[in-house]
């Protein structure tokens, strides 16, 4: 793929942070409901709690996850990072497509029971283990968002096969200087 030009990198990396930030307050949102639908004080409030949890949570966070996903490959192939060339990306790559295939696969299917027992709340005895695991989703994609913005910013390991990205000026050909001292 062309490299990116300085502008549409800038463009590109602000969508990808916008989406980045959404998708870790979206995480934090559901963090909230879970606790207030566990430990809320009265039936009202836990029960909106869940059936906003069902009715809200989980295309906002999906699709903030695949923008986050798409303007990363976008970086990495645009730029000199590439896609699996340095095992900061490649590692952000696996947790985002993980991340991603959690929320469609396991949440997103759940949710109609989770709604069903914010229903309950209000009229039965509804069912605790429909809603017993949910304090899960939110921690771990809370701490897999955090270790992939450490890793943005630390750009820790270095390239893959420990080939350096560049040779230092001092070892490049001898040509550049001869041509600069000509
Ligand atoms: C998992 C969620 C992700 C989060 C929270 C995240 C977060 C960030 C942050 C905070 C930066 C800015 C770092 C800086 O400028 O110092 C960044 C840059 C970058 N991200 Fe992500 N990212 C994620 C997913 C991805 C994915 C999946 C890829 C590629 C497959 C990717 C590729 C990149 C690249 C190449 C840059 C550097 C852009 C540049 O400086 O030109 N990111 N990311």
């Amino acid at each position: 793929m062309r490299k990116l030009s300085r502008r549409g990198r800038q463009t590109v990396l602000i969508v990808h942070l916008v989406a980045a930030g959404a998708w870790i307050g979206i995480d934090v949102i559901v963090a909230v409901l879970v606790m207030v639908g566990r430990f809320g004080s009265g039936l009202e409030t836990r029960s909106l709690a869940y059936r906003a949890l069902a009715a809200f949570v989980v295309w906002p966070m999906l699709i903030s996850g695949l923008v986050c996903l798409a303007t990363g490959v976008l970086l990495g192939l645009g730029t000199k990072w590439g896609l699996i060339r340095y095992w900061w990306v490649l590692v952000k790559l696996v947790l985002n497509v993980a991340l991603c295939t959690v929320i469609l696969a396991v949440l997103r299917p759940g949710m109609g029971a989770v709604g069903d027992y914010g229903r309950d709340l209000l009229t039965g005895t509804p069912d605790p283990v429909e809603v017993s695991q949910l304090f899960y989703p939110p921690a771990v994609s809370l701490t897999a968002l955090t270790i992939a913005t450490v890793l943005s910013v630390a750009k820790p390991w270095g390239r893959r096969g420990g080939t350096p990205a560049r040779k230092p000026a001092t070892e490049r050909p001898a040509l550049t200087r001869t041509a600069n001292s000509a």
